[in-house]
């Protein structure tokens, strides 16, 4: 990935930014602003030397990408949530608003599967290996395979693969 390049953040008042400067002022590199763009995470104007402009307020965008994507969310999520907002011109605050009480409960989910990951692992998560004392007594027998895969006590409902695999066992 190329780095986001060199010189300074671009002039506040600056409505319309090049690729270098939305890398700069992002933090994200130009390479991966052109992946979001060929996603339709993202959309430019092109010049008329074919040279790609992006309205200022892509650096939000381009925010709630970077940051979706360091808590481990989906990019085909973070592009569903990016549809519902307008492309033809700036997303006003009630529209980020709307965006937002629709991503409440994925949000809560996998905030509980992370505080289950953080909080479960010294006991038994259910997973078949039986392989702690605990299991004896949370999964005898593994009975808990039979409610479905994968571990039973530390998987949330409703929170998919980041590998795009599919959702979680019911
Ligand atoms: S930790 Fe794997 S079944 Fe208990």
């Amino acid at each position: 990935m190329e780095a986001p390049g060199s010189g300074g953040p671009p002039p506040w008042d600056h409505t319309e930014l090049t690729v270098g400067e939305v890398a700069r002022r992002s933090g994200v590199a130009v390479s991966a602003l052109h992946f979001y763009e060929r996603q339709g995470l993202i959309a430019s104007r092109r010049t008329r030397g074919n040279q790609r402009r992006y309205r200022r307020d892509v650096l939000r965008r381009v925010a709630f990408i970077r940051t979706s994507r360091r808590v481990g969310i989906p990019l085909t999520r973070i592009g569903e949530a990016l549809a519902t907002l307008p492309a033809d011109r700036a997303p006003t605050k009630k529209d980020w608003a709307r965006l937002s009480r629709a991503w409440r409960e994925d949000l809560d989910a996998r905030i509980e599967q992370m505080e289950r990951l953080r909080d479960t692992l010294t006991d038994c998560i259910g997973c078949g290996c039986l392989s702690l004392r605990t299991c004896a007594l949370n999964n005898p027998h593994d009975e808990l395979s039979g409610t479905g895969t994968g571990p039973r006590r530390l998987l949330v409902d409703g929170v998919e693969d980041d590998d795009g695999s599919g959702g979680l066992p019911a």
